[in-house]
């Protein structure tokens, strides 16, 4: 048979494949092969498996890369980011140190008002260029895939441009993007409050993001203060109307039942989940919604982290993700994720590899083309410099990568 790439002598090879296995937690039963090879054509996985590479897939044209003991994983999938976005908010952090709560940052014009203005006055351009930066410090983390939210436009013409930027950056780097559409991220200033008309314009704009096909997702910042429930149940309602799929910022600050919610409507992912109740968490357990969990926003406002623990010990399907933003997580670093998700959420490392590969897939229905190395999926590949899964783990603040394939294609190399 003639193949592309076999990746060989790999410590332990992360397939992300899904078992069944008693006595291990929900999230524990991901497949590790230890001594493994991998085998790639036309940038799909061909097969895997342990040992010797079985001699009719490796041909004359076949590169050979020797993995000398190290771990491979899946790529990683940042399922839940703001990458597009003008300016930066440094200069909110000191205020933020001093305890000055997020929303109200927000209710005096700062926050995401302050990062609309900025979008606003960039160009597309700018948007692309800056967006494109922080996918290169993405990609040379593992990452392969990242979903990229609009929302710091809030009227019609902004939230396209950023969503135009996403679609060119498809074209334009090596990290795939899904698009969501959360134009009802704040309610403009013009509104005077009124939030109930803000949604009700949004959703006029829904036609337009279907018929342009600019997203495949849309979003609402479900919260005390900002959109209500209902509010939040309307719109991604009538989203789901324009094929839009829906996800929700859900519990992050107060407890308003964003994941009872998610679950009602069919949600892929209810994000954030800080203050989440027990008894969303009794719903989440039996939904196939995943619980987007985002600790680097936690650490970074120094806020309560979510109850990952009480999550995955009830059954709960968790994926993590960076929110990357320039206000509540402005790092593009999902290895920090992971590594604060141990130290913090008290994950496991399996169940740490499954949050940000399968169960993040299905976070964005894509489970049947990425987040595993099983035959005919894509060839999207993570060569660590470790031994071992728990050494990427352990060994916080650093980046482990050593070399990324996308779709079979060696696209980073430290
Ligand atoms: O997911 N919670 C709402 N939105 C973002 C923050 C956006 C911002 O602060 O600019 C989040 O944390
Ligand atoms: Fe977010």
């Amino acid at each position: 048979m003639n193949t592309d790439l076999v990746i060989y002598n790999i410590g332990q090879l992360v397939t992300g494949r899904e078992l069944e296995i008693e006595n291990n937690s929900c999230m524990e039963n991901i497949e590790i092969i230890e001594n493994g090879y991998l085998v790639v054509r036309d940038g799909k996985i061909v097969t895997v498996g342990s040992g010797e590479i079985p001699s009719k897939y490796v041909n004359l044209t076949t590169k050979l890369i020797d993995c000398e003991g190290r771990v491979v994983t899946p790529g990683l999938i940042d399922s839940h980011t703001h990458l597009v976005h003008g300016g930066s908010r440094e200069h909110e952090f000191s205020k933020k140190i001093q305890g000055v709560p997020y929303l109200e940052i927000l209710k005096s014009g700062g926050g995401i008002l302050s990062t609309v203005k900025s979008t606003k006055e960039a160009t597309e351009d700018e948007l692309l260029k800056k967006a494109k930066k922080s996918l290169g410090v993405m990609l040379s983390l593992g990452v392969t895939t990242v979903e990229s939210k609009s929302g710091y436009g809030l009227d019609l013409e902004t939230e396209l441009k950023q969503l135009r930027v996403n679609e060119r950056l498809n074209h334009e780097q090596e990290v795939e993007i899904i698009s969501t559409f959360m134009a009802a991220h704040a309610t403009p200033p013009e509104y005077n409050g009124d939030s109930e008309k803000f949604i009700d314009d949004v959703i006029k704009m829904l036609p337009i993001i279907k018929e342009n096909k600019l997203a495949k997702f849309c979003d609402i910042f479900c919260e005390e203060g900002v959109f209500s429930k209902a509010q939040s149940k309307k719109l991604l309602l009538e989203g789901k109307k324009y094929g839009l799929k829906p996800r929700i910022h859900a519990d992050e600050i107060e407890n308003t039942e964003g994941a009872q919610l998610a679950v009602e409507i069919g949600a892929y992912s209810a994000d954030h989940l800080m203050a989440i109740s027990n008894e969303g968490i009794e719903v989440l357990k039996n939904s196939k919604t995943i619980a987007n969990l985002l600790p680097g926003t936690s650490f970074n406002l120094g806020k309560e982290y979510a109850p990952a623990r009480k999550m995955i010990d009830s059954g709960v399907q968790v994926a993590l993700s960076t929110d990357y933003n320039p206000g509540s997580c402005p790092s593009e670093n999902l290895q920090l994720v992971m590594q604060i998700a141990a130290s913090k959420l008290r994950m496991r490392p399996l169940e740490i590899f499954k949050a940000v590969t399968i169960n993040a897939a299905k976070a964005l229905d894509k489970e049947k083309e990425i987040g595993s190395l099983e035959e005919g999926k894509n060839a999207d590949i993570v060569i660590f410099d470790a031994e071992n899964i728990d050494y990427i783990l352990y060994h916080f603040g650093i980046n482990h990568t050593k070399k990324v394939f996308k779709n079979g294609c060696l696209v980073f190399k430290k």
